[in-house]
């Protein structure tokens, strides 16, 4: 069976290796390893890779010392991410020295962005493959298995892989990601993604809703969305005619079943509507979570970073949110130091952050990417330790604001999704309620599964989690 957790959007996943473990009778003479970093978008990607060479020829491996092939999903969004890749790498040489046919290729943002410079710099590498290339993947392995490198890092304008069916790699045999769109047509100054992801485009409809009807089949209890940008999904089919907006499309996927909880990620604060927010409202099964990334508190900033929002455009956006769906938690990326960030800009940050009261956030300082508007047109002139210190104390704000909207679940009483059991002891489950708030709680005598649903109380916290028990009704 499966054995790992998929959380959303998690730090500690980076570079998680994965590979399905439903026992396939397949006997592959070929095996592929792969890693991925970066956004859900990539882990997303790495199933309709690992589909791809599957049709090839290719069984996944856990195990890097079999494999044939090693595909480094990467990402370029900072720095960071980068140097990470660069240095695993590295690891790879005395691998490659002993297997001198194995084959290493780099797919995603980092081989879009390097392009054919990543072959000379790293001469580990085999193949270069973009997000909108993983096609041509089978074509480019037999180049490169000839002793020719491979590259193709062509970005598409309506490449959605939407007759693929993704192997689910990494599945808890639960939960699982549906890629709903590809690019980003925003141009937000500090980001790399509009240049490695290409062009907006939406899949179609049918195909995002068959993809979820067979994962209600297969015993699957929720799907999350994904896109960079969910909220301007927009799909006419040829058929009828008739333009299917996120809102529509969110509403078919929540009446598959009653039983599939409905996520989605990311929106973004210009262009989620009230049709989105109503259609949350009338669905039980969708659930009561936002990503609403800020990444500024400040006006000033947001106009440098090109956002499309004010300070008061965003704050009357939450007010919006809560007055629909009292309930609906609210998480957010925050960006510390971008060019020209003042105290007073930091401040702003600070203080929208208590209006939003966010359940969590993803939290980063100013990493300058080549090619980007700001590259192109600022200075990244705030000095690394004011960003570090800024971003600190965003974290610590943070942190009070998660450990004081779990104080307030205190009493109450959740339906909670199980998924696994919990990290910490396998007497206890760990599951996750609408806010996407993870719980843990005791199994006790019942006799429950991953994949049930249960009414939890509240009855202790920390910061991170909520502490529970199963309340009989
Ligand atoms: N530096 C720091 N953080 C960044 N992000 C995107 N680009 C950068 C950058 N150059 C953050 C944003 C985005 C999240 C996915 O990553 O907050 O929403
Ligand atoms: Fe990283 Fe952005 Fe590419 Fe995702 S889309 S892998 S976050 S650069």
């Amino acid at each position: 069976m499966f054995d790992l957790v998929t959380k959303v959007h998690d730090e500690t996943r980076q570079g998680e290796s994965f590979a399905p473990f439903a026992q396939d009778p397949t006997a592959y003479k070929r095996r592929f390893y792969i890693e991925s970093y970066g956004c859900q978008m990539n882990f997303s990607d790495s199933e309709i890779v690992a589909s791809i060479l599957q049709q090839d020829g290719f069984g996944a491996t856990r195990n890097i010392e079999e494999a044939d092939l090693i595909l480094l999903n990467t990402c370029s969004i900072r720095e960071k991410a980068e140097q990470t890749v660069r240095k695993r790498l590295t690891e790879f040489k005395k691998l490659k020295k002993q297997k001198p046919a194995m084959l290493v290729g780099m797919l995603g943002c980092m081989a879009e962005r390097l392009k054919a410079k990543l072959l000379e710099e790293e001469r580990l590498v085999d193949l270069v493959v973009g997000p909108d290339a993983y096609r041509t993947l089978p074509a480019l392995i037999v180049e490169a298995v000839s002793g020719q490198k491979g590259v193709n890092v062509l970005l598409s304008r309506d490449e959605t892989y939407a007759d693929i069916a993704p192997v689910r790699l990494n599945s808890n045999g639960i939960t699982a990601f549906v890629s709903i769109m590809r690019g980003c047509n925003n141009m937000c100054a500090f980001c790399v993604v509009p240049f490695t992801r290409g062009r907006e485009r939406s899949r179609d409809a049918e195909s995002i809703i068959k993809e979820c009807q067979e994962l209600v089949a297969a015993g699957y209890k929720e799907v999350t969305l994904l896109g960079q940008n969910v909220d301007s999904y927009y799909f006419v089919p040829e058929a009828d005619g008739k333009a299917v907006t996120f809102a529509s499309l969110l509403e078919q996927v929540a009446i598959i079943s009653p039983q599939l909880r409905v996520r989605f990620s990311t929106s973004h604060p210009k262009d989620i509507t009230d049709d989105v927010l109503h259609t949350m409202a009338k669905h039980h099964n969708i659930c009561k979570y936002i990503h609403l990334p800020v990444q500024s508190g400040s006006t000033r900033i947001l106009g440098l970073m090109n956002r499309n929002y004010s300070r008061e455009w965003y704050m009357a956006k939450i007010d919006r949110i809560k007055e629909i769906m009292p309930g609906c938690a609210i998480s957010s990326d925050i960006i510390s130091g971008f060019c020209t960030e003042t105290e007073e800009d930091h401040q702003d940050t600070l203080d929208i952050m208590k209006y939003a009261k966010y359940e969590m956030s993803y939290m980063f300082f100013y990493s300058e990417r080549p090619g980007t508007l700001a590259q192109r047109r600022y200075e990244d002139d705030v000095p690394l330790v004011t960003k570090k210190r800024r971003l600190q104390e965003i974290v610590d704000l943070q942190g009070k604001l998660s450990h004081q909207s779990n104080k307030e679940d205190l009493g109450k009483t959740f339906e909670v999704l199980i998924e696994a059991s919990s990290k910490k002891s396998d007497k206890q489950w760990m599951g996750r309620s609408s806010q996407n708030k993870v719980i843990v709680f005791e199994k006790g005598n019942a006799t429950h599964n991953p994949g049930d649903y249960v009414q939890v109380k509240v009855i202790d916290c920390t910061q991170a989690t909520l502490i529970g028990e199963i309340v009989n009704y």
